[in-house]
């Protein structure tokens, strides 16, 4: 494959886009519904604030707008009769969040379209043979309901009715905030896009880990999205007095789910390419003179292969049923989100590598190639057509934390890989 440019934006161009891009991810950081940090969840204030600038953005590039049934917000331009090349990530965040994870990515894609409609520059004058649309997918994270993804869900057409019960932590039901939002969850398959609309979906992210810095390298290839599944978990026990309780009468709840966290670590590390992590942790009824009655945990895990991870809860429910038979405790899980490993599509996986051998200098080795351990909106689109994904160095492998980041200078890579990797797709150069 050549690493010729097909792109003929000059430098400057591109590192404007680039300055465009960090502005605008403070201008969305500012979007927050804590004033301390940056907080923005499904189908909140926030949410359709973001929106509004993400589609005031879109039309400024001459994109026909529209929020679709879930709230994720779409731009589209190019033959209204040809399928599309989708290209996105997410506005929505975690809780205390960083500034770029999704949002760059979409901001990205923004930059894409605009390069490829200037004056003079490949793209258009190129005939792509489908429309682009850029996506601002509203729930990538799952932070508000414990279910991720649940944006690119209903675009795939995977939406699960059971969904419409989930509740928030002050108890609103799904239904309850489509509704508030003004959303009709009645109408919630018309966000759903067939196979035969779409030609694949590109998504541009940072890493959320440490390798590419580590390897000193600005850009990768995605080779696959992790499979994950999430539990709610709790444990019961019984809550007595600290003072008059002897040890061989207790049976602590958080004394059993503090072992089952450990268990977690010790059990998951011991495996290739697996994750857990307990991220919420709550003791009832959480009064210091008494002894912890039930806890409840969350339990997220990951790992490259859907069999594998699958073995590990295995493992894992046999050494929960271990632990709290021995502490005279009971324990039960609930599944809240699962989704299966996703593969890059071979042809994107190639027109995200020719899209990095054609950044400057052009370079003739083959680009690193990785596996996502985070999860991605791409991870339920794969229901729906080919995906692929291209990753920018994420210093220190810092994200989920204010103290994200990422280069002006990377993202100027990443934009120019982006757009030469559409063009690459659109002219079948490969
Ligand atoms: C999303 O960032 C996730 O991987 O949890
Ligand atoms: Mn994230
Ligand atoms: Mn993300």
């Amino acid at each position: 494959m050549s690493s010729a440019s097909l792109l003929r934006a000059a430098p400057d161009v591109i590192a404007a886009a680039a300055r465009r891009v960090m502005a605008r991810c403070e201008e969305l950081a500012r979007v927050s519904a804590d004033a301390a940090s940056i907080e923005r969840v499904y189908l909140s204030p926030e949410h359709a604030r973001v929106n509004r600038l993400a589609a005031e953005w879109m039309r400024e590039l001459g994109m026909r707008t529209w929020q679709d049934a879930a709230g994720n917000q779409v731009g589209r331009i190019g033959d209204p009769a040809a399928p599309a090349l989708m290209l996105g990530s997410h506005l929505d965040t975690v809780l205390d969040a960083g500034r770029y994870d999704g949002i760059a990515g979409v901001l990205m894609a923004l930059e894409v379209v605009r390069l490829l409609r200037e004056p003079g520059v490949d793209g258009w004058t190129v005939r792509l043979p489908f429309a682009i649309e850029v996506v601002a997918f509203s729930d990538e994270e799952g932070t508000r309901f414990g279910k991720a993804l649940l944006g690119s869900s209903a675009v795939a057409g995977t939406w699960n009715d059971a969904w419409w019960d989930l509740t928030d932590a002050d108890g609103v039901s799904l239904r309850r905030a489509f509704l508030e939002f003004g959303l009709d969850p009645a109408r919630i398959g018309e966000a759903a896009r067939r196979p035969g609309e779409l030609v694949g979906y590109l998504e541009a992210h940072i890493e959320q880990g440490p390798e590419l810095d580590r390897a000193g390298e600005p850009l990768a290839v995605v080779s696959s999205i992790a499979s994950a599944r999430r539990f709610q978990l709790v444990v019961e026990g019984e809550a007595r007095h600290a003072g008059g309780t002897p040890y061989d009468m207790r049976r602590d709840a958080l004394l059993g789910a503090s072992e089952a966290a450990l268990a977690v670590e010790r059990i998951c590390s011991a495996e290739h390419h697996i994750v857990g992590t307990v991220g919420r942790f709550e003791a009832f009824p959480g009064a210091v003179n008494v002894i912890p009655g039930e806890v409840q945990f969350s339990l997220d895990l990951r790992g490259e292969f859907d069999g594998e991870r699958d073995r590990v809860w295995d493992a894992l429910a046999r050494e929960l049923d271990e632990i709290m038979g021995r502490r005279a405790l009971r324990w039960r899980s609930r599944e809240v989100h699962s989704a299966p490993a996703v593969f890059c599509a071979p042809l994107l996986r190639e027109v995200v590598a020719g899209g990095i051998r054609a950044t400057l200098p052009p370079r003739s080795d083959a680009p690193p190639v990785i596996f996502s351990r985070a999860g991605h909106d791409g991870m339920a689109l794969g229901a729906v057509t080919d995906v692929g994904m291209l990753f920018l160095r994420n210093p220190d492998g810092v994200s989920h934390h204010p103290d994200e980041s990422v280069s002006a200078g990377d993202v100027a890579h990443g934009i120019r890989a982006l757009a030469e990797a559409v063009l690459l797709r659109g002219t079948e150069r490969i």
